[in-house]
């Protein structure tokens, strides 16, 4: 069965915790990105936390497997789900990244690997010296990467989770953004799926924003997107 989670995409703790509070029962996963933790640090982790909540952190390390390796046992004290990292890091930052999580036992922060940014194109790439693949190559061939050298799983577009889904080792977790519920606004967001189609493909856990955090009933948001992710 896949998961929820909400996209915390707000400024201050104090709103963090209301909307956590008003979506309530139904949720019980929440992502914390650069936005948020910038601004509060993580004391915001830990209230979410306390709210009995799981907590994805999705700060995209990138940085020497020693800093990486770092910063996710601070991630893994502080009581996090699911962290990211970028697999351009290479193999030694992404062992580092899985060695720390695993220090954390059965409590282990899962390990996500960021392939190709949804915002760059073919042209994008060839600017920072990648040629001769396509993003969607580039996309399947460091998924394969970063899961061989440790990394629990991916972020990637509903569009592209139907054919990493199928390449890679079964228990490989899928977090998908970009998705909508049938009929909903689509915001800035360019490729979207269903949460049934998202599911279907293979995702494991999808993250929504703002089709509940900007719901007059968010409530109500969170069960018809939890409602359509059974079908
Ligand atoms: O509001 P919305 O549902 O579009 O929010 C999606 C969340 O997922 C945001 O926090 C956004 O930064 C994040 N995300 C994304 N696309 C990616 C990676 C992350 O929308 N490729």
């Amino acid at each position: 069965m896949a998961e929820l989670i909400v996209a915390l995409d707000v400024q201050t703790r104090e709103e963090a915790v209301t909307k956590v509070k008003a979506i309530g029962d139904g949720v019980g996963f929440y992502k914390i990105g650069l936005e948020l933790y910038t601004a509060e640090g993580p004391d915001v982790v830990k209230a979410v936390k306390d709210l009995g909540k799981k907590v994805f952190l999705d700060l995209k390390f990138h940085d020497i497997p020693r800093t990486v390796e770092r910063a996710v046992r601070s991630g893994g004290k502080l009581g996090v789900d699911l962290m990211t990292i970028h697999s351009v890091g290479g193999k030694a930052m992404i062992r580092a990244a899985a060695d720390a999580a695993a220090e954390f036992g059965a409590a282990a922060p899962k390990i996500l690997a960021v392939t190709v940014l949804t915002s760059m194109d073919g042209a994008d790439l060839a600017d920072v010296g990648i040629v001769g693949r396509t993003p969607a190559e580039q996309v399947a061939a460091m998924a394969k990467f970063a899961v061989e050298n440790g990394a629990n799983g991916l972020v990637c577009s509903p569009k592209e989770v139907g054919s990493l889904s199928k390449s890679l080792a079964a228990g490989t977790i899928f977090v998908t953004p970009g998705v909508r519920p049938a009929g909903a606004a689509v915001g800035d967001q360019k490729r979207v799926a269903t949460p049934a189609d998202a599911v279907r493909d293979g995702a494991t856990h999808l993250v929504v924003g703002r089709p509940i955090l900007a719901a007059d009933d968010p409530v109500a948001a969170a069960a018809a997107i939890l409602a359509e992710m059974a079908l």
